[in-house]
């Protein structure tokens, strides 16, 4: 039976008290984790979002009817406990906050009772994932989860103490708005007032962020939902958070200087650990020609080789082929792995072949320096150890090598180094590895399209040094844009923006837009750029991928309360779903499937 908590009043989170309040009388409310019996007493694990305080039951202290009561205990029970302090009559805990003190009950109220849940809810739950986000609610009562969201709680608040300082201002933007240029595709909403009309959810505020710039606001943050309809990763969901921001009257250092101040202050405060300062930068050509990625993971090297000149003129038609095409051939040494069961090697060559290469040349050196090679048979001796020695390959390495375009090449190479490290335990959670990739290229050439489009966005700078490029070679021009990576994975983007309207007719023209489609699609941006706009730039993070990078988890659904699958939809609430006729009568909107 559930009873009221009338007259009762919490006075602790049950790790909120210690050996320093012995003799104290204290009321504690939460779920029960586990119930022990021993005869005269009942031992009780009380949980809340704290952690654990163990609760004691002695028949002679709480008298009959309460001792009774918690014989009826059951995990997941809420329960109301007042009682006093006491130093473990028992063992010490040592893996408890509380593990050197009890509460010896005087009173007990049931509060609410519970089913069996589906699933334990402990630490290091084996249950499948569907499961738990089916019933989300219990699992985030794990306290692994819990710990991710409570991080999650104080990276948010440190970084709007943070930003306030240096002097930014929080100022929130439309969610109910047009198409933004990020890229994706929008999710619509359906505009009852004006039939067939529909607002966009934004991608970002990137649009308007610019106008608060043109007004004059200077400094902007805002901790903001995005929307993106794109295929989800591990990394990626329909509605996630950046912390975005936006800084007039600045050049790319000091977008970088802030962040990396911010940076530094939010791992020390939430975990201790020191960045060094400044953070290292990369431009993007040596992040492709060194890593094959536009986001190096740093914390192991195995960088890539450019071998083409050594195999141009070899009898390997693949590695021929490839340059004699334009591409290139470049190899990675996955040191220490010749011994490489075929089969493994295989399934090495699988993977490769997911990210676009038709196949991976090895060669694999044993310990006793004889060589296993899917290509020796086409190639001098010479020409062999020549390779090897680029790669700087010793007994017992495995040399694998792509050949293709340098687009395919690098993301090949790039995806195979990571995988490698992952199989050869280089990836240290605890290390973290930043790096500014900078001087992005400007476009990039859509095959779909048949034109070049944006990398980042139409309204990132150009180079000053390339933009009499703009026209005479597009494909050269690299833009003020800027990513900040950490142990491999993007958390953040941004880019110096066009204030000047001759640069960006220019841009529009190199990405194919004629004047009226850009007015059609921005007009209300570059109106406001007529009465005086500031020279700005920005940046936003991708702060679900933040706080998972800083939570040691391999997904941003353990770090977001409410996540959807890979599916986007939501198992929890069955979102997306239908609605009734008459709903979709008021937004003139007939289903066509
Ligand atoms: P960008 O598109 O690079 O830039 O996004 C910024 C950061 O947001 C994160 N991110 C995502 N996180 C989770 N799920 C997704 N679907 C997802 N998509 C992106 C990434 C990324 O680095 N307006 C510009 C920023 C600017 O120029 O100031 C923008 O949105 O970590």
């Amino acid at each position: 039976m559930a009873e009221s908590m009338v007259g009762l009043k919490r006075t602790h989170r049950c790790t909120e008290v210690s050996l320093l309040d012995e003799g104290k009388s204290v009321t504690v409310m939460g779920w029960v984790q586990t119930r022990r019996n021993f005869g005269a007493l009942i031992f009780v694990d009380l949980r809340d979002r704290s952690g654990i305080l163990q609760i004691i039951f002695d028949e002679n202290i709480i008298g009959k009817e309460g001792f009774d009561k918690a014989y009826t205990l059951r995990n997941e029970f809420v329960i109301a406990v007042s009682g006093k302090i006491q130093k473990r009559s028992g063992a010490i805990n040592k893996n408890l906050q509380t593990g050197d003190i009890e509460v010896i009950a005087t009173d007990l109220r049931i509060l609410s009772e519970s089913e069996t849940p589906p699933f334990p809810i402990d630490k290091d739950s084996n249950t499948k994932e569907d499961l738990r986000l089916k019933y989300r609610f219990l699992d985030l009562r794990r306290p692994d989860i819990q710990s991710n969201i409570i991080m999650r709680s104080k990276v948010a608040t440190l970084t709007r103490a943070f930003l306030t300082k240096e002097g930014f201002l929080e100022i929130e933007t439309p969610m109910l708005t047009k198409s933004t240029p990020e890229g994706a595709r929008d999710y619509l909403v359906p505009s009852r007032i004006h039939p067939g009309k529909f607002y966009a959810l934004p991608q970002s505020p990137q649009l308007f962020k610019q106008l608060l710039m043109c007004s004059g606001y200077d400094r902007y943050v805002q901790i903001v939902r995005c929307f993106r309809d794109e295929d989800l990763r591990a990394d990626r969901q329909p509605e996630f958070t950046q912390i975005d921001m936006e800084l007039s009257f600045v050049d790319v250092d000091d977008v970088i200087d802030v962040n990396e101040r911010l940076l530094a202050y939010l791992f020390k405060e939430v975990l201790d650990v020191d960045i060094e300062l400044p953070i290292q930068r990369m431009t993007w050509q040596e992040a492709m020609d060194r890593f094959g990625s536009d986001k190096p993971d740093l914390r192991f090297s195995m960088e890539l080789k450019n071998v083409s000149e050594l195999v141009r003129d070899c009898g390997f038609s693949v590695f021929a082929n490839a340059i004699s095409n334009g591409g290139s051939v470049r190899g990675i040494n996955a040191k220490g792995q010749g011994g490489m069961p075929r089969k493994k090697i295989d399934a090495l060559v699988d993977f490769a072949k997911g990210y676009g290469a038709s196949g991976i040349a090895y060669i694999a050196i044993q310990q006793d320096g004889t060589v296993k090679s899917s290509f020796a048979k086409f190639m001098t001796d010479d020409e062999m150890a020549a390779l090897i020695a680029a790669l700087d390959g010793e007994n017992g390495d495995l040399l694998l090598f792509a050949a293709d375009k340098n687009k395919v090449v690098w993301n090949v190479l790039g995806a195979l180094r990571v995988e490698l490290a992952g199989q050869m335990g280089l990836l240290d959670k605890s290390d973290y590895k930043f790096l500014w990739v900078t001087e992005f290229p400007q476009f990039e050439w859509s095959d779909e399209e048949e034109r070049f489009v944006a990398m980042h966005h139409p309204f990132t700078m150009p180079m000053d040094e390339d933009i009499d490029k703009l026209e005479s070679d597009p494909g050269s021009v690299r833009a003020k844009a800027y990513d900040i990576v950490l142990n491999g994975t993007e958390i953040g983007g941004g880019s110096v923006r066009i204030h000047q309207a001759d640069i960006q007719a220019r841009m529009f023209k190199a990405l194919g837009l004629t004047q009226e489609v850009a007015n059609e699609k921005f007009g209300f941006l570059l109106e406001a750029f007529k009465y005086g706009v500031p020279p700005h730039a920005g940046l936003a993070y991708g702060f679900d991928r933040l706080v998972m990078l800083m939570a040691k988890r391999d997904n941003i659904r353990d770090v977001i309360a409410f996540p959807k699958i890979k599916d986007a939809s939501c198992l929890l609430t069955n979102a997306p779903d239908v609605v009734d006729d008459k709903q979709l009568g008021e937004l003139s909107i007939k289903i066509n499937i």
